[in-house]
C-alpha cells in the first residue's frame, strides 16, 4: 500500500471528503446526460398533463398501493413488446409526480393497457378479481365503488402541478370540480387505466 494510500485509510476525515467527492462524480456522469437531454425532460408527442378525472384516478393508483405489484415500464425487448406494446419512453413520464415505473411485477406491465378492455371489465375485476380471471392471486378493491371523487381536493392538486410548471390553463382548474362531480373513485381509478400509454398504441 503506498504512503498515501495507509494515510488516506487511517484519517476519517480525509477518507469521509473523497468518499463524497467520488460518489459526486459518479451521480453526476447519471444526472448531466438526463438534464441535458430534451428527449428526456420534453414531453412525448401527444402528452398532455392528466385531465382531473384521470388525475384523480391516478392518486388512487398511488394510494391503493397499486404499483408494488404492477410496473409501469415496458422495456426495450423483443419479450414485452410482443406482449404489451410499443415500449415505453422518458417523455410519456414528464407529467407523472412521482413517476409510476415501478420495478417490482407479480402482475402485468400495465404501461400499454389502456383500451385493453372494457370499462366493466376493470370494474368486476377491481371489485374481485376473481370474476374474470380465476387464478388470480390480485387483491379486490371494492369499497372504490363507496367513495366519491373530492373535486376541490382535485382543483387544489391542479393548481399545485401548475406552480411546478404543468402547463394546465386556468379554465381546467376552475372546471376540474364540474368534471369530476358524482364520480366514484371507481370511475376515477378506470379513466386513468384506459388512457394509460394510449398514445402511443393509437387505442
Ligand atoms: C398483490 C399484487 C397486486 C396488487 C396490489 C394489484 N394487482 Fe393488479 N394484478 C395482479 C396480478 C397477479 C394480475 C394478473 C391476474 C389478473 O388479471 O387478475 C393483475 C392484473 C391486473 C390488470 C390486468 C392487466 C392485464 O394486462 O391483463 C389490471 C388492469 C390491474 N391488475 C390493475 C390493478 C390496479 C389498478 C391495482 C391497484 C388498485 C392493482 N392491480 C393492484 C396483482 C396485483
Amino acid at each position: 500500500m503506498s504512503k498515501a494510500h495507509k494515510k488516506l485509510e487511517k484519517n476519517i476525515n480525509l477518507m469521509s471528503i473523497w468518499i463524497v467527492v467520488a460518489v459526486s462524480i459518479a451521480g453526476l456522469v447519471e444526472l448531466l446526460p438526463l438534464i441535458a437531454q430534451d428527449r428526456i425532460i420534453e414531453p412525448a408527442e401527444g402528452i398532455e398533463p392528466y385531465p382531473a378525472l384521470q388525475l384523480a384516478g391516478r392518486d388512487i393508483y398511488v394510494r391503493e398501493g397499486c404499483y408494488v405489484c404492477h410496473s409501469q415500464q415496458v422495456r426495450p425487448f423483443r419479450s414485452e413488446t410482443e406482449r404489451y406494446g410499443p415500449y415505453s419512453v422518458a417523455g410519456e413520464s414528464v407529467y407523472d409526480r412521482p413517476f409510476q415505473w415501478g420495478s417490482k411485477r407479480t402482475g402485468p406491465d400495465l404501461h400499454r393497457v389502456g383500451g385493453r378492455y372494457s370499462d366493466d371489465w376493470h370494474r368486476i375485476h377491481l371489485i374481485d378479481p376473481r370474476d374474470v380471471v380465476p387464478e388470480s392471486n390480485m387483491p379486490g378493491y371494492p369499497w372504490l365503488m363507496e367513495a366519491t371523487v373530492d373535486g376541490e381536493d382535485i382543483a387544489n392538486r391542479m393548481r399545485w402541478l401548475q406552480k411546478v410548471g404543468d402547463p394546465y390553463t386556468d379554465e381546467q382548474i376552475a372546471s376540474a370540480a364540474a368534471d369530476v362531480e358524482g364520480k366514484t373513485e371507481m370511475d376515477a381509478l378506470i379513466a386513468y387505466l384506459q388512457d394509460l400509454g394510449t398514445t402511443r398504441t393509437g387505442r
